[in-house]
């Protein structure tokens, strides 16, 4: 590597991480003092960074192959042999029987219950009251992940799998087991047991009704896998498939409650048209300024040449880092500043500068559910509330299994009533 960690880097780094409150600040000063290829400087912890459309085009395309999935962390502790972190032909398989449930061509099926499932929780809201946004859209997330893909209506055992999913979702975000890794964790075991209760329970008694559904969980069982493989890919689009929606639903009510202006102009874009433009724009623009889904964790299975003397040697961990991409002031105007206006049809962005679900033959399977969610979820509360913001300055990034705003999206949600 060309560049070396100086103490004036050393300093910017704490400097930043004060600040930001998340290492999302160290990163942006390594890579403007640096470039798009480092290495973080940790003890026991020195995985590579990679950033920019060149190594994303790299890393998720042509060589693609010189890299593994499959990991030593707890990601792959907890999801097993899950589509998100299988290799090969094994992966190819798993992800050939998910694609049908997700595929665009079937979304519309989902709308109505989206809209359904949106309007169950919010009917719990009192007139006036205030909400925490990144709490509400987990519920509502969490509800439709859970009837679209195993028909299970979640409604009734929210409050039992709450806790679980959130000691889950905290087991699989950074925190000091990337340091110390042999350090044991038993304070989890209890909640992911329950978690696993609830979803095998799931799969006993599909298995035990004559017809089942046509759903995810259905092509699972007819597909001949075990209770344990359809239990890590339930798990996966669990964890995967809320907790990614429920962040860019967070971050858009941030995004709205930052900026008067836009949330004005899309309530009556909402109001006026069937399909807002402008709210297309807003959540392209929340994608691209909080990726919920902010790097790719991967394994070099050989040596990865990035030119200039920058080569990742085999057997080291990678990240290619989707917020730096996606704020590289090289490609973007005034990165960092939320303009939904970027996204304007007919605008163009250079090819793999764009990428909040990541790019190639494994990009987000959920890529267009997520979106449709998203689009009908924040349809349907904009026309039903005003949302006033509260405490808007206080809200950081953190880095958890996703970006999530913290320590609250609060808002006074009002009834709307419509002309
Ligand atoms: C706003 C919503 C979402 C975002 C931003 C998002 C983002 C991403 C990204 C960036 C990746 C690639 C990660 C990498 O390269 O390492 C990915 C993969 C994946 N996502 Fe999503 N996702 C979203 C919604 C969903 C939904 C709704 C589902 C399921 C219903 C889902 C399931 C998956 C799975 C299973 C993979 C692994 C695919 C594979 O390796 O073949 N995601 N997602």
């Amino acid at each position: 590597m060309k560049n070396k960690p100086t103490p004036e880097l050393g300093r910017a780094v704490m400097r930043s991480l004060i600040q930001e409150r998340s290492p999302l600040g160290p990163l942006k000063v390594m890579a403007a003092h640096i470039g798009r290829f480092f290495q973080i400087p940790l003890p026991g912890f020195r995985p590579y960074v990679v950033f920019g459309p060149e190594a994303a085009r790299k890393v998720l395309v042509t060589e693609k192959h010189k890299l593994l999935w499959r990991n030593h962390d707890p990601v792959t502790d907890l999801l097993r042999r899950g589509v998100l972190v299988t290799d090969g032909e094994e992966h190819e398989q798993l992800r050939g029987l998910m694609e049908p449930s997700l595929h665009p061509a079937v979304l519309h099926g989902y709308a109505k219950m989206i809209v359904a499932q949106t309007d169950r929780v919010t009917a719990a809201w009192g007139n006036g009251q205030i909400v925490d946004l990144l709490i509400e859209a987990r519920k509502i997330a969490l509800l439709i992940i859970l009837e679209a893909l195993f028909s299970v209506d979640a409604w009734d055992d929210l409050p039992r799998i709450w806790k679980p999913i959130l000691k889950a979702i905290e087991y699989v975000s950074p925190g000091a087991w990337i340091l110390w890794r042999r350090i044991p964790r038993p304070g989890y075991a209890k909640y992911l047991k329950a978690l696993d209760d609830y979803l095998y329970g799931i799969i006993q008694e599909r298995r035990k009704r004559k017809e089942g559904k046509q759903d995810l969980l259905q092509h699972l069982i007819d597909a001949g896998l075990s209770d344990d493989v359809i239990r890590d890919q339930m798990l996966t689009m669990l964890i995967a498939g809320h907790d990614t929606s429920t962040a860019l639903l967070a971050w858009v009510f941030v995004l709205l409650g930052q900026h008067p202006a836009v949330h004005a102009q899309l309530v009556s874009e909402i109001d006026t048209l069937d399909k807002s433009p402008l709210l297309d724009q807003v959540i392209k623009e929340a994608l691209r300024l909080y990726p919920p889904i902010h790097i790719g964790n991967r394994i070099a299975a050989e040596e990865l040449d990035f030119g200039g003397g920058n080569c990742i040697p085999a057997g080291e961990r990678m990240f290619y880092s989707i917020y730096l991409t996606q704020r590289d002031p090289a490609i973007w105007e005034a990165a960092d500043e939320f303009r939904p206006e970027r996204f304007t049809r007919g605008r163009k962005t250079p090819p793999m500068s764009y990428i909040p679900f990541g790019g190639g033959p494994r990009a987000c399977i959920g890529a267009a559910f997520g979106q449709a969610e998203a689009r009908l979820v924040l349809s349907r509360l904009l026309q039903g509330f005003t949302f006033e913001p509260l405490d808007m300055d206080k809200i950081h990034a953190h880095m958890g299994a996703t970006l999530e705003p913290r320590p609250a999206v609060r808002m006074k949600a009002t009834r709307r009533t419509l002309p």
